[in-house]
């Protein structure tokens, strides 16, 4: 604990799921993976290229593209979880992607990257930081959602930063009055709490400056910023998951669970455009898949991988709640192939 015994909730959360050894991703055990009641049983959330081997497949036809627009010959993942997005990128680029780097806050996924990658051993490398400068194709499912927020309180009279101190042994909420503002305070509604995204904002900065010439794209779920600080959201977005449950309290049973929090992707176009990235686009992840062909990919596919596919895009399940966004840099920008159709950065 700080001074005073008080932690700002973006410390908290960067503890809880990165301190190493105890953090929840600093742990590499269960997490990522199946389905519940599924073979493997025991994981915590499903992400996409653990539901459908075709979200991979479709993600490559950007990737491709962007390979061959820039020039470049390598990919970047940020966050590989299991390794399963990283294994069908590889299975369906082959030999056009030179070198595949993995980038990880924690090793701790590693051994089971490397085991499920192993046919791809000789291109595969994983660094713990980013490097001086790099050039090439950048992806990230869902990373951006699990990098700490800050919490912001507004009490009807001022804004407060929500944060966490220890009373009678066990972590509890304490608001201090605050300079920190939403981007966007519309008017705020008395009890409302939401989330500063300036983690996820430092870290496109950073990447923007470390990339000489390429394409990014980073799928997950969020909205736009007047939608994300619209006064009727009062209650934010923080969720933790454990056992494919979803909880609100991230207090009880730090390291045991996810703790996440929607993307404010205005926020995160506005960091990388400052930064000197262009934006390719912003759209759902089920405009997005679809402009990359995964319905022709649909008809070939078996009556079980259909209906897992199918959750990528139904608006209930990804579809729509899911963003994918897209920037160059270093290059002419180019008409990205996922963006082709309902292309909705007019939003942002
Ligand atoms: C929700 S998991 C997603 C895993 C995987 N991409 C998938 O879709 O299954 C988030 C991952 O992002 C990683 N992560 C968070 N912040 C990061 C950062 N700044 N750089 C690299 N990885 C990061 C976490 O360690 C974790 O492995």
């Amino acid at each position: 604990m700080g001074a005073g015994g008080w932690i700002g909730f973006e410390r908290y959360m960067e503890l809880a799921l990165y301190t190493p050894g105890l953090g929840y991703y600093a742990r590499g055990d269960r997490q990522f993976g199946h389905l519940p009641g599924g073979p493997g049983g025991g994981s915590d959330f499903v992400t996409a290229p653990e539901m459908s081997p075709l979200f991979g497949r479709a993600l490559a036809r950007q990737v491709e593209q962007a390979l061959q627009a820039t020039g470049t010959r390598e990919v970047w993942e940020f966050g590989a979880g299991s390794g399963a997005l990283a294994a069908q990128l590889l299975g369906a680029l082959g030999e056009q992607v030179e070198r595949y780097t993995i980038v990880d806050l924690s090793g701790a996924l590693r051994s089971r990257q490397q085991q499920t990658l192993a046919a791809f051993a000789g291109r595969v490398r994983w660094v713990d930081a980013l490097p001086e400068s790099l050039e090439g194709v950048v992806v990230g499912n869902e990373v951006l959602d699990a990098m700490p927020v800050a919490l912001l309180h507004f009490d009807g009279r001022q804004w407060h930063e929500r944060g966490v101190a220890m009373d009678d042994g066990r972590f509890a909420w304490v608001d201090r009055p605050t300079a920190l503002r939403p981007p966007l305070d519309a008017g705020a509604v008395p009890g409302t709490t939401t989330e500063l995204h300036r983690q996820a904002e430092a870290f496109i900065g950073t990447l923007a400056g470390t990339l000489q010439r390429g394409a990014a794209f980073f799928i997950d779920y969020g909205f736009p910023e007047a939608e994300y600080y619209h006064p009727q959201r009062t209650g934010g977005t923080l969720m933790c998951h454990r056992g494919h449950l979803a909880d609100p309290d991230p207090l009880s049973d730090a390291g045991d669970k996810d703790i996440t929090a929607h993307v404010n992707f205005t926020g995160v176009a506005l960091a990388g455009q400052d930064a000197g990235l262009d934006v390719l686009g912003y759209t759902t992840q089920a405009h997005f898949l679809f402009n990359c062909g995964l319905l022709a990919d649909l008809e070939g596919a078996g009556l079980r991988e259909r209906t897992l596919a199918q959750k990528l895009f139904h608006e209930h399940e990804m579809g729509e709640l899911f963003k994918v966004v897209g920037f160059s840099k270093g290059v002419e920008p180019f008409d990205a192939l996922g963006f082709a159709h309902g292309d909705r950065s007019h939003t942002l």
